[in-house]
């Protein structure tokens, strides 16, 4: 169906002066004096300022224009005139001004506190830099897709609702399926594999969940998590894989979201510069790092918030950490030969502080070593039995990883918390709106 409207940047980069438009949006700012009516319109695409002169519009459109307060839907028409003070550089000279819907006054306005704008989640959504987030956000999601088309990877559906634990029992949000035990999915890790049976290279995204009770600026209860499971693939192919996804997801936002990297302070410059081969260290390597930067750390400890932070600072581009103490990573990963207290596995870590965005290994494919461990580690074997049977029928070297969309998003555009990287965060103190 053509529209008969059009978009604002459209009208700001190709308008012609002295044509007529019309646009749809919601009041962004609006004043009045007597006689002229000053209103900056939004729509999706930015923002143009609309002068509407009593002598230029029907009456009841001039008091209408009057009347509507910000963020009042409409819809006008006007001749594009050059003026150097509006932004942008130009302005519409209203000829028609009709208020599709009048606003309440709007509860936001400047200065308003964290919990109360958390509270007005479905309004604050309107903001610029809410609405670059989701943009870019959408850049990410189409980046990585285009990506892992153009590598054979074929995109799958696993379930949510599952009955084992991939990331181990603390942090199950669990609930009753038909009177049984059931949970939310942590990962769809274990789903994947199976499908690399059929397809080789697999990827999906999904909703995933974790009750961790953290409040930390990079931990949600609700995350979108993007996995990916490749067959004939070993922990160092994985990393390869990683390092060239991340590389076009950067890219793609670098070339597609300029201006709405600019709203956030972040120029496309330093996006684009993210290119393969990343560092890798060993995490042994990493602690010896750490000790040299003051950090008390024993070998065998985790990396948390301020490790990764202190270890990532100075780097513009991610880091892999590679080769985990055992006791650190959960079952199903793969023993290292080279140092057998560790794993074949890899965390990306993003540069300038932000840390973890991706964890990674090559799977165990020996049936009995998974069994001994899950032994070791109390864990039941009756939800796993499937699991298990892979490595009875035709099993492969294997490896994935795991990418968190919102921990990516809050790197790419420099927010200082990732609930900003979601437009309605879950964390362990909201769910709502
Ligand atoms: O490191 P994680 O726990 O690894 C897995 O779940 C693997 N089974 C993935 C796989 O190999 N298929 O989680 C993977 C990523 C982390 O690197 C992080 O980016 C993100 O998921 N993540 C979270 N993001 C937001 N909030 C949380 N609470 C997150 N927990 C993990
Ligand atoms: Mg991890």
């Amino acid at each position: 169906m053509p529209d008969s409207h059009t978009h604002i940047q459209e009208i700001l980069t190709s308008g012609r002066e002295g044509a007529t438009y019309s646009i749809r949006g919601w009041i962004y700012r609006t004043r009045s004096s007597g006689s002229i009516v000053f209103s900056v319109i939004r729509d999706q695409t930015g923002i143009i300022q609309c002068t509407i002169k009593k002598s230029d519009v029907p009456a009841e459109e001039f008091s209408g224009a009057q009347k509507a307060l910000i963020e009042s839907s409409v819809e006008c028409t006007g001749e594009l005139k050059r003026d150097e003070r509006a932004p942008g550089g130009f302005e519409l000279r209203v000829l028609n001004y009709r208020v599709v819907s009048f606003a309440d006054p709007f509860p936001i306005t400047a200065n308003q506190s964290e919990p109360f704008l958390l509270d007005n989640r479905h309004l604050w959504i309107r903001s610029r830099e809410q609405t670059a987030v989701m943009k870019i956000k959408e850049s990410v999601l189409q980046g990585a897709r285009e990506w892992f088309r153009a590598n054979a990877f074929f995109e799958v559906t696993p379930p949510i609702l599952t009955t084992n634990a991939c990331e181990g029992g603390t942090t199950l949000f669990s609930l009753k399926y038909f009177g049984q035990e059931a949970y939310l999915s942590q990962s769809a890790q274990m789903y994947l594999e199976a499908m690399t049976v059929s397809l080789e290279k697999v990827f999906a995204l999904t909703p995933s969940f974790r009750a961790e009770k953290s409040r930390t600026p990079r931990h949600l209860t609700e995350y979108w998590h993007m996995e990916a499971e490749e067959a004939w693939v070993d922990n160092a192919g994985n990393m390869k894989i990683q390092e060239e996804l991340v590389s076009a997801i950067a890219s793609a936002v670098a070339s597609r979201r300029k201006q709405e990297l600019e709203i956030l302070g972040r120029s496309a410059g330093e996006l684009k510069a993210i290119e393969p081969p990343f560092e890798r260290i060993t995490y042994t390597r990493a602690v010896e790092i750490l000790n040299g930067k003051g950090k008390e750390l024993e070998w065998g400890d985790d990396l948390g918030t301020e490790e990764e932070r202190l270890l990532t600072e100075e780097f513009e581009k991610p880091l892999f950490v590679t080769s985990y103490p055992k006791q650190l990573k959960a079952f199903y990963m793969k023993d290292n030969e080279e140092d057998t207290r560790t794993y074949k596995c890899a965390d990306m870590l993003a540069p300038e502080g932000f840390g973890e965005i991706i964890g990674g290994s090559e799977r165990e494919t020996d049936y009995d070593k998974l069994v001994q461990r899950m032994n070791e580690q109390n864990i039941s074997m009756e939800p796993y039995r499937w699991y298990l049977d892979l490595r009875k029928y035709g099993s492969v070297t294997h490896s994935g990883f795991g990418m968190g969309i919102e921990r990516v998003v809050r790197w790419l555009c420099r927010l200082e918390h990732i609930r900003d990287a979601t437009p309605f965060p879950r964390t362990p103190s909201r769910i709502y709106p």
